[in-house]
């Protein structure tokens, strides 16, 4: 019995460093047409009004192993358009955006992905997420999984915002 779990859990440590050395790959699957859906952060002031995490993504291009994104943002009621560079350095996308922000996979469908944030600016550091939908909204259940994703890295659900029924810009 001993042996049977422990085999079992050598199986799945396997499976999961499997899928640790699949992300690479992964991050080269992020272009293309995406829409800002879910939006969060330990610190609420970011991600309300016009917040500095307030944006909407339009979409991602693979350019020579990093990742180009093009968002809108408003500013003073007008939509701005901007693009962000993102570093893939492993599993990590680094992006110079208010202060460093790395950013993780935590979530990933056919049709979603989930990432969560460290932004580190003067010595603080604020946590953030996003859930990108390839359709202008999602499933409840993809929603429900953003939620307890925001949970385990300490954003309350008061401190998301669904942007699926706002104007993106
Ligand atoms: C929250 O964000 C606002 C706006 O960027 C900032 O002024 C404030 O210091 C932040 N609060 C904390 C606790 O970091």
């Amino acid at each position: 019995m001993k042996i049977l779990v422990l085999t079992l859990g050598l199986a799945l440590v396997c499976g999961l460093q499997a899928l640790d050395d699949n992300k690479g790959g992964d991050l080269l699957e992020l272009s293309g047409v995406w829409y800002s859906i879910g939006l969060a952060s330990d610190n609420e002031s970011k991600i309300k009004g016009e917040g500095v995490y307030k944006m909407f993504v339009k979409n991602i291009k693979e350019d020579n192993g990093m990742l180009v994104g093009n968002f809108m943002k408003r500013e003073n009621g007008k939509c701005v358009p901007f693009t962000l560079t993102g570093q893939v350095v492993d599993d990590v996308i680094i992006v110079q955006y208010d202060g460093m922000n790395k950013g993780y996979i935590k979530g990933k469908g056919r049709d979603y992905v989930i990432f969560v944030l460290y932004n580190y600016k003067n010595g603080k550091v604020t946590i953030w997420a996003e859930l990108y939908g390839r359709t202008p909204d999602l499933t409840d259940e993809i929603k429900n999984l953003f939620v307890e994703i925001c949970k385990e890295h300490g954003i309350s659900k008061d401190q998301i915002v669904d942007l699926s029924k706002e104007d993106r810009c």
